[in-house]
């Protein structure tokens, strides 16, 4: 942490929550709550709600959450130190210089070079590009449809045809070549010493959700190689943790975003009014592009080219989108080769067209795998059945399984029986071969359960934020040191401190976790629903299993890590046991 405790508190506390979020939302006081559209998730009825009381907010509808600086990370999205700043500067309050050490700062600094640098080289492209020099390129941009305000919205630009010009303009503007090279603007070698990395090409400039350069692709504008070049990866340019257009896209307030292969198509899509256009930096999508879509939409829709390969990309993208919690539906764009030409030649209305049709993504993975039989054939047909019968054992949960049977007896015009039949005489199959020769399916297993283990701490620690009564009855079998995962276990502390201190003010524990990740894991903890589904008997029960769930993992982790001669520690651990079967009469109460 840069910044003290104490000076944090002061911000939060001059900074009330409905009066910020008042500046965002319309709010309307109902209760002891305010309500108002979320800002967060599409909405036509208020489910968003902001307690003056406990200085939190929270939307029943997407399960957003959290104090004053979660809410102005995610609307702004900034880090927690830029939201810090701002309500700071809101509430006239003076921020101390932070302290740094020596390398802290001096990474700090770097960073913020390249990033001042990248600025001032998309300057200089579009510069280029509206000058005499870059007339050509003008044309090209101009004879690919786009037109000036959306040159200007993406800070497209034109890398001349001076192979060092950029590098001389750098260095007049006072960088050295180390942090020109750092940036990746430039190449050098000892023949030619330090020459641009980009001449020549039409640039796009590649910017972060806060609108920040942190790299650019280039175009060549004929049919030289490479046809693109990308930046390389930097201090701020990581390709698996940033998306192209999603600056734009972040706020386009619709409830999906469209997925493409290339940066022409996400700026054809949004100069045709669909600003929720998105694409990888170049290279497939990974969990950690996953993750970041995650934090904006629970849908997406692939429209990658209709070529081979972007069918093939689209197929592995799907699992890896599930995996993360997005439902994905596929985009055809037959007869085109992608969104930009199909965007060109037939225009918006019969892209949403395409939307409204587009393809789910395991039934259109089926269709794919359809090619490799001959349907004609009734051994061939078989044998497609067979495949896609182990595919939807692939589901677990039985709902979404059948669901899922239904569909493809439906489309396949085959008995939904039949069909179900074939899929768990399937699986039985399946499940043992694996057992025998997949060594894969067993080396999997620790980190399931690792998952679940700390799934329970989660649930439980919810818990315990729910009220004083659970809180006190927790407290006698639970202590911080019995959460493994260290981040529940710092939340876990403050709790027990601000307990024994006679205030729980989870906004103020909030404060505590500045890493962005690390704070919107934490503003879920306090608004996981726990009493949605069950009766207050199944809940008991379930808080009750959980607990001991928690309670016996501690003990057995303590029991790995215990050295032999600890006889102290062998007896605290004999008690804990011993403790751990009295509780498994326990009843807890969570009226
Ligand atoms: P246009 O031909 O300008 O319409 O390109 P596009 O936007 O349709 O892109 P394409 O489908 O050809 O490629 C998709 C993405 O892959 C591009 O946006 C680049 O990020 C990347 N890419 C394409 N060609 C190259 C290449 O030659 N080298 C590298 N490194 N990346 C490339
Ligand atoms: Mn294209």
């Amino acid at each position: 942490m840069y910044y003290s405790d104490d000076i944090v508190e002061e911000v939060r506390m001059k900074n009330d929550i409905v009066d910020v979020i008042s500046g965002y939302v319309k709010l309307q006081k109902k209760g002891s709550s305010y309500f108002g559209l979320c800002p967060f998730h599409n909405e036509k009825s208020p489910s968003f709600s902001v307690s003056r009381q406990k200085q939190m907010y929270y939307c029943f509808g997407c399960g957003a959450g959290g104090n004053v600086f979660t809410f102005v990370m995610e609307y702004e999205n900034y880090s927690f130190v830029e939201a810090l700043k701002f309500l700071a500067d809101r509430a006239g309050v003076e921020l101390p210089e932070a302290e740094y050490s020596k390398e802290e700062k001096e990474r700090r600094d770097l960073k913020q070079i390249l990033l001042d640098m990248n600025k001032l080289a998309a300057k200089y492209y579009y510069a280029q590009l509206i000058s005499e020099n870059g007339k050509a390129a003008h044309e090209y941009l101009t004879k690919r449809g786009l037109d000036e305000g959306t040159i200007r919205q993406f800070g497209l630009g034109y890398s001349n045809k001076y192979s060092n010009d950029l590098y001389q303009y750098l260095k007049i503007k006072g960088y050295n070549d180390e942090q020109i090279l750092k940036a990746g603007l430039i190449n050098a070698d000892e023949k030619h010493g330090a020459y641009d990395k980009f001449w020549n090409r039409v640039m796009f400039p590649i910017m972060d959700t806060n609108n920040r350069v942190i790299g650019f692709g280039g175009r060549v504008m004929g049919d030289a190689k490479p046809k693109y070049l990308n930046s390389p990866e930097t201090m701020i340019f990581d390709k698996s943790r940033n998306l192209y257009g999603l600056h734009r896209a972040r706020t386009s307030r619709k409830s999906y975003f469209l997925i493409c292969e290339g940066y022409m198509d996400v700026i054809s899509m949004h100069q045709a009014g669909f600003t929720n256009a998105v694409a990888t930096l170049g290279t497939a999508l990974t969990a950690g592009h996953a993750s970041l879509i995650k934090r904006y939409v629970n849908e997406v829709y692939l429209t990658y080219d209709s070529d081979e390969a972007g069918t093939k990309a689209a197929l592995r993208a799907v699992p890896i989108l599930k995996e993360a919690g997005i439902s994905a539906k596929v985009i055809r764009m037959e007869p085109y080769k992608d969104p930009d030409e199909f965007i060109k030649n037939l225009g918006a209305e019969a892209f949403e067209e395409r939307i409204a049709k587009a393809r789910n993504g395991f039934m259109f993975g089926l269709e794919m795998l359809e090619r490799d039989y001959d349907m004609q054939s009734p051994e061939g047909k078989t044998a497609f059945f067979r495949e896609a019968a182990k595919r939807l054992g692939e589901f677990e949960e039985e709902i979404e399984r059948n669901n899922y049977i239904e569909a493809v007896a439906k489309t396949y015009r085959i008995g939904y029986e039949e069909l179900k039949k074939l899929v768990q005489r399937t699986a039985v199959q399946s499940g043992l071969a694996s057992m025998a020769v997949r060594p894969k399916a067993i080396t999997g297993k620790p980190k399931e359960k690792e998952d679940g283990y700390k799934k329970s701490q989660k649930v439980l620690l919810t818990w315990m934020l729910e009220g004083q009564n659970i809180f006190a009855q927790i407290k006698r079998y639970i202590t911080p040191e019995d959460f493994s995962t260290e981040l529940y276990k710092k939340v876990a502390a403050l709790l027990y401190e601000q307990y024994q201190q006679g205030e729980v003010n989870p906004a103020k524990i909030m404060n505590q976790f500045t890493d962005e990740e690390e704070h919107r894991e934490v503003a879920s903890l306090f608004h996981t629903r726990l009493k949605e589904i069950k009766t207050k008997e199944e809940q008991e029960k379930a808080l009750k299993e959980t607990l001991l769930r928690v309670k016996s993992h501690s003990i057995e982790k303590s029991a790995q890590e215990l050295e032999p001669t600890d006889l102290a520690g062998l007896q605290k651990l004999m008690n804990a046991k011993r403790e751990l079967l009295s509780l498994k009469t326990l009843h807890i109460s969570i009226d």
